[in-house]
């Protein structure tokens, strides 16, 4: 057995609730992939899973015996439902089948795993699996979105072949997966201590925006939102009050975070707005600097526009510079992001100084293994009178950073 001393999840209380589908056999090997994780393991099925899979199984592997009613005395005496509730440090359902999904999403707990999973006040993450159209269907998709919208952490599924000999999206993901992706939403927080950014308001961007050219095309950028939403997660984690607004990206909602989806830079703006005031505003959107002048509200066909296509762009608002010149927001920091391929250093204090902030933020683009889709970045952060270098880190650890040069330009008295 490998055991990683060294993993987030060592020493992690971990309720593991099994949901009734085919996916529940690989719950076995998610037990002994926590374990070697260094997790205590505790777990909990619903009736279909134990159709699937038997307790006896995930009580040698766990070393506890499977919990699987609520109305078993013996087990309620040796541990309380409420009492294994408390326990967790973390809860995980997999295989979330589509009814599981729907009954966590409604609130319901008419069985033991989701009396447990409303009782918890740990966070939870959810692995569904299910057939492909049960996933993509619109009940489906609006209850993924409302746990999502409540800091629930979505694991998968994968894409590929279905137990029905379909293929599509809807498989479990692998218990590897699973573990790093629980393993990365404990990692500790670095140098983001918890209360660093306690009873302060913080509004992040992420992303990139969309602006519509007609009902089928769109101008956008690479941006994946990872270095906003760390930033979000981060912040959170320091004890803010947290509003994500968040372009379109596939990410989940980091926990305790309020989100915001938009699309356009237009959209983006009002939201922020109404986001305000705040007292810290982190602009890490990658939002775009033009937008159609108008939209048309006709596809644009080939047809009589001959061999080359004019786009008729106009700017769009410069929120960062807009938030930034606000008297009224009550901000006491304003943050914003640069990209930049040259000059990095130059073009960031440029934009420093002409928008008005009270720090930037610049990543190099095109260093391989860095920037937009990546995990990993690196930056330098400037102020008036000051700079740091954040060397190469995953952007969960960049972000930690940030939040505590955040901290230190308050406490600063930067505005
Ligand atoms: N930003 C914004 N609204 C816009 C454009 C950018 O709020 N319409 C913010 C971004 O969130 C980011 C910063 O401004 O914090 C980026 O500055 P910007 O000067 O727009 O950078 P680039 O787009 O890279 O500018 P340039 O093309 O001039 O380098």
């Amino acid at each position: 057995m490998s055991v990683t001393a060294n993993s987030p999840l060592a020493g992690q209380r971990i309720l593991l609730c099994v949901g009734g589908g085919i996916a529940a056999y690989k719950a076995l090997e998610l037990v002994r992939r926590l374990r070697d994780a260094g997790a205590d393991v505790q777990v909990a099925m619903t009736a279909g899973a134990q159709q699937f899979v038997t307790p006896l199984s995930f009580q040698a592997l766990s070393g506890y015996p499977a919990r699987t009613t609520l109305w078993d005395s013996a087990a309620e005496q040796a541990m309380g439902h409420l009492e294994l509730a408390r326990w967790a440090d973390r809860v995980i359902v997999a295989p979330a089948t589509a009814d599981l999904l729907a009954r966590l999403a409604h609130g319901l707990a008419d069985d033991l795993v989701t009396t447990l999973c409303l009782a918890t006040e740990a966070p939870l993450a959810v692995a569904p699996a299910m057939n492909h159209r049960m996933w993509k269907h619109p009940a489906t998709v609006a209850n993924v979105e409302l746990l999502r919208s409540r800091g629930v952490q979505v694991i998968g599924p994968d894409d590929g072949p279905l137990a029905e000999g379909e293929s599509g999206p809807g498989r479990l993901a692998e218990p590897e997966a699973i573990v790093a992706a629980l393993a990365g939403a404990t990692a500790p927080a670095a140098g983001a201590g918890p209360g660093l950014l306690q009873g302060l308001k913080v509004v992040v961007t992420a992303g990139p925006t969309y602006e519509d050219l007609d009902p089928v095309r769109y101008l956008g950028n690479r941006s994946s939102g990872k270095m906003g939403f760390a930033v979000a997660t981060s912040a959170a984690r320091a004890g803010a009050e947290v509003v994500l607004v968040a372009g379109p990206v596939q990410l989940d909602t980091p926990p305790g975070v309020q989100r915001v989806n938009v699309r356009s830079a237009a959209q983006m703006r009002d939201a922020v707005n109404a986001a305000l005031p705040a007292d810290v505003y982190i602009g890490a959107a990658a939002v775009a600097d033009y937008t159609p002048r108008a939209f048309s509200p006709n596809k644009i066909k080939k047809t009589g526009t001959g061999e080359t296509l004019a786009l008729d762009l106009v700017r769009t608002p410069d929120i960062l510079a807009e938030v930034a010149s606000r008297e009224d927001a009550g901000l006491k920091l304003v943050v914003g992001f640069a990209a930049e391929t040259n000059n990095v250093a130059d073009y960031a204090r440029q934009k420093l100084e002409a928008k008005r902030l009270d720090l930037i933020v610049a990543n190099r683009v095109g260093v391989p293994g860095t920037g937009f889709e990546s995990d990993d970045n690196a930056m330098t952060a400037y102020w008036p009178g000051g700079e740091r270098d954040f060397p190469p880190a995953p952007k969960l650890r960049l972000a930690d950073g940030l939040v505590e040069l955040v901290a230190e330009r308050l406490r600063a008295d930067a505005r």
